[in-house]
């Protein structure tokens, strides 16, 4: 299996993001009502036995980029052990490079294991340095965890480190500085991200957005900015800082949508495969997985056979070679769709 993932518009897939799970420790306003969300069933999420069989299958397609997202990727009890796996895949570029977007709460406590286990690197969401404004943006009095999660990530040697901030109207536009300062005197990468209409509130409002020109025109009244070339399929567009090497970005998913150059999948947390963030087309890979959507497997890869052990018997074992070329299908229907 070495054919690429190549979709209808000639774009070669490579990065592979994993959303890890739904569940997450704070409720950004501009992501997630402030209760009463309706969290996946556990039995619809995928184990990690499947997680690593669905990004060993598109390892060998030539995904070399897998990143970890969630909600927040470390609620997941077994994180430490998913990024062992993945790290230790093998197709023909070789290992995956392994990431994670996360909001840093957990990182003190598993910054060095996930250093351990593989992972390269990190990108931490932080929209405010101010402690009643991160209460009211993410409905948790967390700042201090937050910034000790990103400490903690920077002594680990997760490099570069890099900060994300949705930019708001009237909520933190005022602080494109101060957080830019923040991430330059450390030595991090500060990304300002132009805010999509993904909230569950629908109150997305485009004429409300703070778009890139507004960043960049706080940027350039106090800081020296110069693009850097050779953005690739990345999303952040760079610009050094004072002439380097700090540097900062702005995401402009909206003014500037980087579609064109887009050489990503999405895998969801309950096992759906999607092309795009707004995709509307889903491809259903747990049923595959699962032969006709049973519970979750669990453990259970002996050699030549993937045997379903959840929480009913195990059925007949489904060869591992089928469900591998079933997989390799599902990636190029989903790139097709
Ligand atoms: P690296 O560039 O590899 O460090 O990661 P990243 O910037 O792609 O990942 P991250 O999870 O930090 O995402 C940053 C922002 O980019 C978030 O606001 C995402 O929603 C946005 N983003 C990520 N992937 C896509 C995409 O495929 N399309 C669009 N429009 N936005 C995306
Ligand atoms: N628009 C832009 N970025 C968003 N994020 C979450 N929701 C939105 C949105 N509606 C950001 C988070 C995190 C990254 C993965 O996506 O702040 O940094
Ligand atoms: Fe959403 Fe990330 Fe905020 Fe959690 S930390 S609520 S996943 S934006």
């Amino acid at each position: 299996m070495t054919e690429q993932l190549v979709d209808r518009f000639g774009r070669v897939h490579r990065d592979l993001r994993i959303s890890l799970t739904d569940r997450c420790s704070l409720r950004c306003t501009y992501c997630m009502p402030a209760d009463g969300v309706p969290w996946l069933a556990r039995s619809t999420m995928l184990s990690t036995e499947e997680i690593v069989h669905v990004a060993r299958v598109g390892v060998d397609l030539g995904i070399t980029e897998i990143r970890l997202t969630g909600g927040e990727p470390l609620l997941r009890v077994d994180i430490v052990d998913v990024v062992r796996r993945l790290t230790a895949l093998s197709g023909p570029a070789g290992s995956p490079e392994v990431s994670l977007t996360t909001n840093a709460l957990r990182l003190p406590g598993l910054a060095s294991d996930l250093v351990d286990a593989g992972l390269s690197r990190v990108n931490i969401s932080l929209d405010t340095l101010e402690r009643a404004k991160f209460l009211q943006l993410t409905r948790r009095d967390k700042l201090v965890e937050t910034l000790a999660g990103i400490a903690a990530a920077d002594a680990a040697g997760l490099h570069p480190v890099k900060i994300n901030a949705v930019a708001m109207r009237g909520v933190n536009d005022d602080e494109v500085v101060a957080l830019t300062r923040f991430a330059v005197e450390r030595g991090y990468q500060m990304r300002f991200i132009e805010q999509m209409p993904l909230d569950a509130g629908h109150t997305w409002d485009r004429a409300e957005m703070v778009t890139q020109a507004e960043i960049l025109a706080r940027l350039r009244a106090v800081f020296r900015l110069e693009e850097v070339p050779g953005r690739g399929a990345a999303p952040a567009e760079l610009w050094t800082v004072d002439g380097g090497p700090a540097t900062v970005g702005v995401i402009a998913s909206v003014t500037a949508p980087f579609c064109g150059a887009c050489d990503r999948l999405r895998l969801t947390a309950d096992g759906q495969l999607r092309s795009c963030l707004f995709s509307q087309t889903e491809t259903n890979v747990r049923d595959l997985l699962r032969g006709s959507g049973q519970p979750p497997a669990e453990v259970g890869v002996g050699p030549g056979q993937a045997l379903r052990i959840g929480a009913t018997a195990p059925e007949r074992p489904v060869p591992v070679a089928d469900v591998d070329l079933a997989l390799a299908g599902a990636y190029r229907r989903c790139l097709a769709g």
